[in-house]
């Protein structure tokens, strides 16, 4: 804590931070972030902005008429904010998504948080990328996201598998033109398996579908779903039966909070308060 906390959270100097997305009612960042700022006794609140894409070309004037400081975006405008911004970071503009704008002299800046927020939740658990050979699920938004940050983890090779492989074939020319020694496959071969297997598809929050095959499975030494909510879908179940270490994706999304705030606020994220937060919220959904 930074000092005593203010007797008044919410007073005439509160600077203003949010989310923008369609739908946004179930985010979980607004108790997240404004739990954050109270923490660090920084006067800010985070507010959730139900945005419709006939509002998008006003909405950045819009917010510097009200104070707004920073927001985050989220499905379904990471890509078409681009365009609204006065500049965009390296990665978010290899990318071709953001998900975090900050108001920086007087200009919009975008950055992308979910590859950075995907390796930090790694590094959190204490498993190294270095040397790996990676089985990557998917590639569309998460999928692309997690294979750029990937790539600067000094990973062994890369395997892209995707239900539509025009993506997949895409997405490896993409990191190709970044690091074009680094070994990339876009079908499955069962030579001598993954040293972690990662699913950043859709598949697994509703009903009991599995993006993978067994054999798939049974030959990765670690499995990380990205998917949070449930906590334990069919993938992981499978994973904890066949007693091989696995990682659901509430980290991934605490850690790209935390990178934006830290964007945000120069100051370090209070990570525990954070976590707090989404598992309080994700007992509620
Ligand atoms: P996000 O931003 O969450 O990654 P997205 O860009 O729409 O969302 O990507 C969803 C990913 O889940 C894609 O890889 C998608 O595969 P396609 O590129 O073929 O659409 C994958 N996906 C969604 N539903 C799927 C299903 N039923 N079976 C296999 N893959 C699926």
């Amino acid at each position: 804590m930074n000092g005593n906390p203010r007797e008044n959270f919410v007073d005439g100097n509160t600077k203003l931070f949010g989310v923008i997305g369609n739908p946004i009612r179930h985010s979980f960042s607004p108790d997240m972030q404004t739990k954050a700022f109270q923490a660090l006794n920084i006067n800010a609140v985070y507010l959730p902005f139900l945005i419709e894409e006939n509002h998008l070309p006003d909405l950045l004037n819009a917010f510097k008429i009200t104070g707004v400081q920073g927001f985050n975006v989220t499905v379904p405008y990471k890509e078409r904010i681009i365009p609204y911004l006065d500049c965009v970071s390296e990665g978010a503009k290899s990318l071709g998504s953001v998900n975090t704008v900050k108001l920086e002299h007087g200009k919009w800046k975008g950055f992308s948080t979910d590859g950075l927020g995907f390796v930090r939740s790694l590094e959190n658990a204490g498993i190294s990328l270095k040397e790996k050979r990676i089985l990557l699920v998917g590639a569309g938004g998460a999928g692309k996201a997690i294979a750029l940050s990937l790539i600067h983890q000094e990973i062994t090779e890369i395997t892209i598998l995707n239900r539509t492989k025009e993506k997949s074939d895409k997405l490896k020319s993409l990191i190709k033109n970044i690091q074009s020694d680094l070994p990339v496959f876009t079908s499955f071969t069962n030579g001598s398996g993954f040293d972690i297997l990662i699913n950043s598809t859709s598949v697994g929050m509703k009903g009991n579908q599995c993006p993978v095959t067994d054999e798939m499975i049974e030959m990765s030494d670690c499995i990380i779903d990205i998917i949070y909510n449930p906590p334990q879908t069919p993938l992981i179940k499978k994973a904890l039966n066949k007693g091989i270490p696995c990682m659901n994706g509430i980290d991934m999304l605490l850690y790209q909070g935390v990178e934006s705030f830290e964007i945000w606020t120069g100051q370090k994220a209070p990570v525990n308060v954070m976590n707090e937060s989404l598992v309080k919220s994700l007992k509620h959904v």
